[in-house]
């Protein structure tokens, strides 16, 4: 029954109508942003939202603001039969998948300027991509007021630039944050892994080798950032991925560089597999 009941809303309009009801029946309202070619990843924040609303709403949308020009807005896999198939089997209320246009009109001349935890790491490789994520994000809470927003810890420095900016502008929607869910080798779940040749595939499994013995090492009473940093490194290059963007300690906060693991702090990792960017992170267990 729930299949029957999927709304696909195109429009600004139309999406505000059909969240409008759901406030009206005093309903929990769930929304799990994407950019679709869904996986068992996304659909864990699905069912997560499934869990503790009433009302999920799924957003897909390929945000072209937090892409380079350089990068992959234009090969971004795009799955949209198969995505609202899963969608639909899930049970999910309401589906947002605007045009371009819906969004990003031609007067479009307002971003938001991302929060201090956007500057380092991905901040650094991908220099505008933050703006991009932290102004479709704000965007979509604007659009789809709701009382959980659902996001994957597979993108770390994502959740807490979202984070520092739901508190910084005060606005009211509880963050959830999901695990990362993983193929049964270790390496998580990407809309991207589908481009890695078999080869790739094999070397891509070093990312979660790497961040869950920088874990293992914490747990064992490593305190030193620099060695456990170099012991990601050393896996990453046994394994054949050479061209690395950063696999480092940061404060799990600030995501600011630290010298002692004395306090929360997670491991993370950047690279490229062939001509494919992968990421991966693990808390590390506080001392
Ligand atoms: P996208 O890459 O489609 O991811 C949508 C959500 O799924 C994000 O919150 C992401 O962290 C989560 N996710 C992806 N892979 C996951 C995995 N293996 N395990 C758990 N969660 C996973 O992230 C974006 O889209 C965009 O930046 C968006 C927030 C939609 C803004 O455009």
């Amino acid at each position: 029954m729930s299949e029957e009941t999927i709304h696909i809303a195109r429009t600004r309009s139309e999406v505000q109508r059909c969240i409008r009801s759901a406030r009206a029946e005093s309903k929990r309202i769930g929304l799990v942003p994407t950019m679709g070619a869904l996986h068992e990843g996304h659909l864990s924040l699905v069912r997560a939202a499934k869990r503790c609303c009433d009302f999920t709403a799924v957003t897909i949308f390929v945000n072209p603001t937090q892409f380079s020009p350089t990068e992959d807005f234009s090969k971004y896999p795009r799955t949209i039969d198969e995505d609202l198939k899963a969608l639909r089997e899930l049970g999910v209320d309401l589906v947002f998948m605007p045009e371009r246009e819906e969004l990003y009109p031609d007067r479009f001349s307002t971003y938001v300027l991302p929060p201090a935890v956007s500057d380092p790491l991905e901040g650094q490789f991908r220099p505008e991509h933050f703006r991009g994520v932290a102004t479709i994000v704000l965007k979509l809470f604007n659009l789809l007021p709701a009382d959980v927003a659902f996001f994957g810890q597979k993108d770390y420095q994502q959740c807490q630039v979202i984070r520092h900016m739901v508190e910084d502008l005060n606005i009211p929607v509880e963050i959830q944050v999901c695990p990362i869910v993983r193929e049964p080798d270790g390496l998580a779940m990407s809309s991207r892994n589908r481009y890695l040749s078999p080869e790739d595939r094999v070397r891509a499994v070093a990312l979660s080798e790497a961040v869950s013995e920088a874990a293992r090492l914490v747990q064992a009473g490593m305190t030193d950032s620099a060695a456990v940093t170099k012991c990601m490194h050393d896996i990453l290059h046994r394994a054949g991925v050479t061209k690395i963007d950063y696999a480092t300690v940061a404060d799990a906060c600030t995501l600011k560089p630290i010298d002692q693991i004395d306090r929360p702090a997670v491991a993370l990792i950047a690279v490229y597999v062939g001509a494919t960017r992968l990421i991966d992170n693990t808390l590390l267990p506080a001392k």
